[in-house]
């Protein structure tokens, strides 16, 4: 994945770059570096681990007024300061940064190791750089142009040469890069995290873009040489937004924002007055939506739990067929695309690889896709043919949480627009609604088991092995709920349909195992106490996610998490946000790094 920033102005170059790369550590933390020019020389410091280690070894005031940096999500070779970037070609002269994967960097590699080139690393990206020396004859862009046209794969790049003062090249195939604008500097990143402490002004580069920056400026061209004219774009977020303010962690700061970032997913898109949902961004009329026969989703990870719940909601709510599948698996399934059948594909970052790459192979054969989206101007948001974007505000955690309940909140705004232009009724269509603004009041309830979820963490977060299980439309927050805790404690957890149990994962139950269950008090409660039951018989111990008054379940469990009631279809809101809790704080009695855990990165650009 890894994180690419580059500057050309008068501030303290280091300082700039590790600002930026401290907003871009969520894309990948196992290494980092930068290369800062200064009279014709260039000086790279390297290291391996967290930013921290890059912080403490950089002399911040080194001089030059240009630089590039990363942060490093290790594909090709290991976690070592040699295959940190930036890479040096071999003279020295050149330094470059890489997002991406090189796919046949093992034959240009062979190819110019024959020429007698000598590597230093086991990098994709080492080749780049040793191919950009060997056709460099005085011109930069011409020998970058000559390497592109022989890479096959993705990159972001960013390069410095030492002959050049104050330019930076920037290329991209498939890996994001934005260039901010300020006055008498330039910045470049691999998102507007990077940037947004300095300048508002961004331009958002597009495949097959390169880019010539200076402190004055930048000249764009395509993989054609011709020159390319982008507006410049304003970004509207705030630095606090990107900041962790008084909480510990930015996974705590996140679960407590959805009080706020649900609203935000509907707000100024329910049309009171008819009792439905108006989503301009879809552009597509109501005489359109009305010929969809089918709903298909597409998405990765948490997004695709959220768009599990969607498809349910989507089916029993305006009873269109509706089915998901992991963004993975469509893209090389060479996928039929149905007549009015409508794509939706859901992604937090709007940058990962799968989902993106299966987006465009729907496209290519004829199909709509629709993004379902948190970061405005990501790829997936501008290559959709419309969408609708959750607005849930920038999330740093890697473990996502609050995009998990605004992408949810979208699929209810969905459901209730296509119900609305089918069967459900004005006053069923009120009640929606009046349900739906009603959870915000209802989450700052299920908040306040806080101290008591800890409790709880403390109790089991020595057990090895968990199973989270629930039914209907909770079935993929169980799913979901096994996720967080995996992802950030580290501890094995599966979910589970609770009515699958018996076919197979019961032989899992024992006194070492705990099970996690989500009973709300809908259709299908008795058969997850049953299930209980089934545990319970079996000596596992129970924890319970019920509603406050469930004297039943309360009773029945080892433990028991209570949440405020809400209608059936709105469950999944109020039961998550206990399990996102309760991962944090197994997560941190475990001395965890929450917010950065092993292995993971936040925004997947590789395949
Ligand atoms: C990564 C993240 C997950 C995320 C998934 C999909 O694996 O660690 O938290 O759910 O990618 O990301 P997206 O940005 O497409 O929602």
């Amino acid at each position: 994945m890894c994180g690419i920033v580059g500057y050309c102005g008068p501030r303290a170059t280091p300082e700039v770059l590790l600002q930026g790369l401290k907003r871009l550590e969520y894309r990948g933390y196992d290494s980092a570096g930068v290369c800062v020019a200064h009279h014709g020389k260039l000086q790279v410091v390297k290291r391996v681990g967290k930013l921290r280690e890059l912080t403490l070894a950089l002399d911040h005031s080194l001089p030059g007024s240009y630089g590039i940096g990363h942060t490093r999500w290790a594909t090709h070779g290991g976690i070592t300061e040699t295959n940190a970037h930036p890479h040096l070609d071999r003279t020295g002269k050149i330094a470059l940064v890489h997002n991406g994967i090189i796919e046949n960097y093992e034959t240009l590699r062979a190819r110019l190791e024959n020429k007698g080139y000598r590597f230093q690393s086991e990098t994709d990206t080492e080749v780049i750089v040793q191919l950009i020396s060997d056709f460099y004859q005085g011109d930069l862009e011409d020998a970058v142009r000559q390497t592109l046209s022989l890479l096959k794969g993705t990159y972001g790049l960013a390069i410095l040469h030492a002959d050049h003062p104050d330019i930076i090249i920037a290329a991209r195939n498939g890996s994001p890069l934005v260039i901010g604008v300020g006055e008498g500097e330039m910045f470049l990143g691999s998102d507007v995290a990077a940037m947004v402490a300095y300048t508002r002004q961004v331009i958002y580069m597009e495949d097959g873009d390169i880019a010539v920056i200076d402190r004055q400026g930048y000249r764009l061209t395509n993989s054609f040489d011709r020159k390319v004219d982008k507006k410049i774009e304003t970004i509207s977020y705030q630095l606090e937004e990107i900041e962790k303010g008084a909480y510990p962690h930015f996974m705590l700061k996140e679960i407590h924002e959805q009080v706020h970032s649900i609203p935000r997913a509907y707000q100024g898109r329910i049309d009171h007055e008819n009792a439905t949902a108006k989503l301009g961004g879809l552009n597509m009329k109501s005489q359109q939506l009305l010929h969809i026969d089918r709903v298909k989703i597409i998405a990765a990870g948490t997004s695709w739990h959220a768009g599990m719940v969607g498809a349910y909601l989507l089916e029993s709510l305006a009873r269109i067929p509706a089915q998901v599948e992991l963004s993975s698996e469509v893209r090389y399934r060479n996928p039929i695309i149905e007549k009015n059948c409508l794509y939706f594909a859901v992604s937090q970052s709007g940058e990962t690889a799968d989902t993106l790459f299966a987006m465009r192979e729907l496209q290519r054969k004829g199909a709509t896709v629709l993004g379902i989206v948190n970061a405005v101007g990501s790829t997936i948001a501008r290559e959709s043919n419309g969408g609708v974007y959750i607005h849930s505000g920038p999330e740093i955690a890697v473990a996502s949480t609050k995009a998990f309940t605004s992408q949810v909140t979208v699929f209810y705004l969905l459901a209730l627009m296509f119900a609305r232009l089918r069967h459900l009724s004005w006053p069923e269509g009120k009640k929606f609604i009046a349900e739906l603004e009603s959870v915000p009041g209802k989450l700052s309830l299920a908040l306040e088991q806080e101290a008591h979820i800890q409790a709880l963490a403390k109790k089991y977060a020595a057990y090895k092995d968990f199973l989270f299980l629930g039914r209907g439309i909770n079935f993929p927050v169980a799913l979901e709920g096994a996720l967080k805790l995996k992802e950030i404690s580290y501890i094995h957890a599966e979910g589970f349909s609770a009515a699958e149990i018996k076919h197979g994962p019961i032989a899992l139950i024992n006194p070492e195992t705990p099970s996690l269950f989500l009973v709300p008090n809908d259709s299908l409660r008795d058969k997850v106490v049953s299930n209980i039951n089934e545990v319970k018989g079996r000596g596992g111990p129970v924890i319970a996610v019920c509603e406050d008054g469930d004297t039943e379940v309360m009773r029945l469990a080892d433990d028991v998490i209570t949440v405020p009631s809400v209608s059936e279809f709105f469950t999944p809101l109020v039961m998550v946000v206990p399990l996102q809790l309760f991962s944090y704080y197994c997560a941190l009695e475990l001395g965890r790094d929450v917010d950065q855990p092993r292995n993971l990165a936040k925004s997947v650009t590789v395949e």
